[in-house]
């Protein structure tokens, strides 16, 4: 079925039901039309992208599977307000996120929050998981890096407004990490300044750091 309006006269209960077919909230792929609720949006726009269940088959995108309530609500709200400005971010989610409601927000939020994630392939070498592991847990104390664990949890669940790691894509980790660590496109104009957070942390890891960290975020299990 195609949305097109027909301008042809044919029976016009027919272009009616058309019409009332491209409407209906319950199908509606329109992420500007308030009446469509977050978990049809979810099914039906994000996962083209995030995956069904917010599983990602490609590592451009981001898993959102059990990822944290606060912690997306913040991202789609950063995205809405153009706060979050690194490339691949305003590329893709800006023109996605600035009609919606924050009651759309709260409910994919709710929708990708409660999904169970797929567990990821390990990639990386047994080495470089294990120095990953190292940084995870115990941080850099020469270089001033935290554990991340200390914030993202021992597990890299999440908590809040600190997001899950645990089997996220190594690629998209290596990028925000790059991201924090470089420019000021995730820290300096949000409203809650999160990301400055992490622009700190990130500052001192050299480029074999942050892919040992991303190799073993990666290849976390799930719970
Ligand atoms: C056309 C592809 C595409 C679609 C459709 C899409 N996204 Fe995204 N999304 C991306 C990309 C790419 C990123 C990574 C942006 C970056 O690197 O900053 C992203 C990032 C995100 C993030 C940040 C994740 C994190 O870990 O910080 C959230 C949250 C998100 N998207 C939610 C959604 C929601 C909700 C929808 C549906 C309304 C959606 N996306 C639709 C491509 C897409
Ligand atoms: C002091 C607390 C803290 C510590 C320690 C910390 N982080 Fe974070 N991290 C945060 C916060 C807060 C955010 C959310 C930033 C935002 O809202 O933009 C974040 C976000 C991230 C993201 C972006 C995730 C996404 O889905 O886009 C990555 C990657 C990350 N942290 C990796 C790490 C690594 C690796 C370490 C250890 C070297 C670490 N963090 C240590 C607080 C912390």
């Amino acid at each position: 079925m195609t949305c097109t309006r027909l301008t042809i006269s044919r029976a016009s209960w027919a272009v009616l039901a058309l019409v009332a077919g491209c409407a209906n909230p319950e199908r509606s792929r329109d992420v500007a039309n308030p009446a469509v609720s977050g978990a049809v949006l979810a099914q039906q726009v994000c996962s083209m992208c995030h995956g069904l269940g917010g599983t990602a088959v490609s590592p451009n995108f981001p898993n959102l599977a059990a990822q944290t309530d606060v912690y997306l609500v913040s991202q789609l709200k950063n995205f809405r307000a153009r706060q979050r400005r690194d490339p691949a971010g305003f590329e893709y989610m800006w023109g996605l996120s600035h009609a919606l409601t924050d009651a759309q927000i709260d409910g994919l939020a709710a929708y990708f929050s409660r999904s169970t994630p797929q567990r990821q392939r390990v990639e990386g070498k047994a080495e470089r998981i294990a120095a990953g592991q190292h940084i995870f847990e115990q941080g850099l104390p020469a270089k001033n890096i935290p554990a991340c664990a200390g914030c993202h949890g021992d597990k890299g669940q999440g908590n809040g407004m600190f997001p899950r790691l645990a089997g996220q894509h190594g690629d998209y980790l290596v990028k925000q990490l790059t991201v924090f660590q470089r420019t000021d496109e995730r820290s300096d104009a949000q409203t809650i300044p999160t990301g400055a957070v992490m622009k700190t942390v990130a500052h001192q890891l050299g480029r074999e750091d942050i892919a040992n960290v991303a190799a073993y975020a990666q290849a976390m299990p799930n719970r």
